[in-house]
């Protein structure tokens, strides 16, 4: 009889290749800001979520998402096979463009980010259905982003429910429409930034107070774990009546790309180990600053020793 492998952590995302310009501040609409270096690195939330908890976790972890049938399609397949990832679900859609971004960083660390999605809209529910029960049944924490259509994410949403998965959603970019489809209830945890959670509650979000009743808000929406990011002033976690707002931990930021993706791949990978989310969320903030000091997505992502180094050199070192 075969053995089958532990994968834990399933991650439904999209596939893009960055195209970043990096100059001293972004333009505003209608300027035009010289003076910038340029540059091209694997993104995509889902792809960096994925290259997250792949770097992070022990096993492997399962990637599902499509990229086009052209070049940048195939670099991505090939960057994506080169790491700690099970790619045999990754589709390639004939015809289609690869997802690209076209990213502006300024000096400050603060970017614009616009996406032309291409193939990773023709990820279907019907990809989702295709992957065997077993992968999910062996895993053990669900990871999706809001950059694949949502009844795609719903369809991945209902399989790790139906096996008892942890599921957690960054809703990124935010969608009002996941509150309504769902209702938020096969959600375990949810995971906006400042941004994020104000657009999906209609209230500002700017201090610890306002991140606390937008999080009680999204509770009683249907999600009792709730963490809202906070970049340079750390996280407010939710976890049914406990409320901790936790700090930011101090770093000298020059690329905020991706540092919300890989807060939510290294949550998943620490999760999926039987850590609480207050733990789990201490872990994946170490993770996302180490991703800020360093540019480009992917290739700012931690490994677990650098996480793990980075953790002993502070309180909440990993067991
Ligand atoms: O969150 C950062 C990512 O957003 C980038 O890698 C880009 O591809 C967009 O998806």
């Amino acid at each position: 009889m075969p053995v089958l492998q532990i994968m834990s952590i399933i991650v439904l995302g999209s596939i893009n290749t960055d195209l970043v310009i990096r100059s001293q501040s972004l333009p505003q609409p209608g300027e035009t800001v010289l003076g910038g270096e340029f540059y091209r690195a694997a993104g995509g939330k889902g792809a960096n979520q994925a290259v997250a908890a792949a770097r992070s976790a022990r096993d492997p972890v399962i990637f599902l998402a499509a990229v086009g049938d052209d070049s940048f399609g195939q670099e991505s397949l090939s960057a994506l096979r080169s790491e700690n990832l099970d790619t045999r679900f990754l589709k390639v859609v004939p015809g289609q463009p690869s997802g690209v971004a076209l990213i502006l960083v300024a000096a400050s660390g603060q970017n614009l980010i616009s996406v032309a999605s291409g193939a990773n809209l023709h990820l279907r529910p019907e990809d989702i259905h295709a992957v065997p029960k077993e992968v999910w049944q062996n895993a053990r924490v669900f990871v999706a982003c809001l950059e694949s259509p949502l009844e795609t994410v719903i369809a991945g949403l209902r399989h790790a429910k139906q096996s008892g998965l942890t599921t957690i959603v960054n809703p990124a970019p935010a969608d009002r429409e996941i509150m309504f489809a769902v209702g938020l209830r096969l959600i375990d945890v949810f995971t906006p930034n400042e941004t994020e959670a104000a657009l999906l509650t209609g209230r500002e979000v700017r201090s610890s107070a306002d991140a606390e009743a937008a999080g009680r808000q999204l509770q009683t929406a249907g999600c009792s774990r709730v963490i809202i990011t906070r970049g340079e002033h750390g996280c407010c976690v939710l976890d049914d009546d406990v409320v901790e707002h936790l700090d930011a931990i101090a770093v000298e930021a020059i690329d905020a790309v991706a540092a919300g993706d890989v807060f939510n791949g290294a949550l998943a990978t620490a999760l999926s180990e039987g850590r609480s989310l207050i733990e789990a969320t201490r872990w994946a903030s170490r993770a996302a600053a180490i991703s800020v000091t360093r540019r480009g997505a992917q290739p700012s992502i931690p490994t677990r020793d650098e996480i793990e180094l980075n953790a002993s050199r502070g309180s909440d070192s990993p067991t």
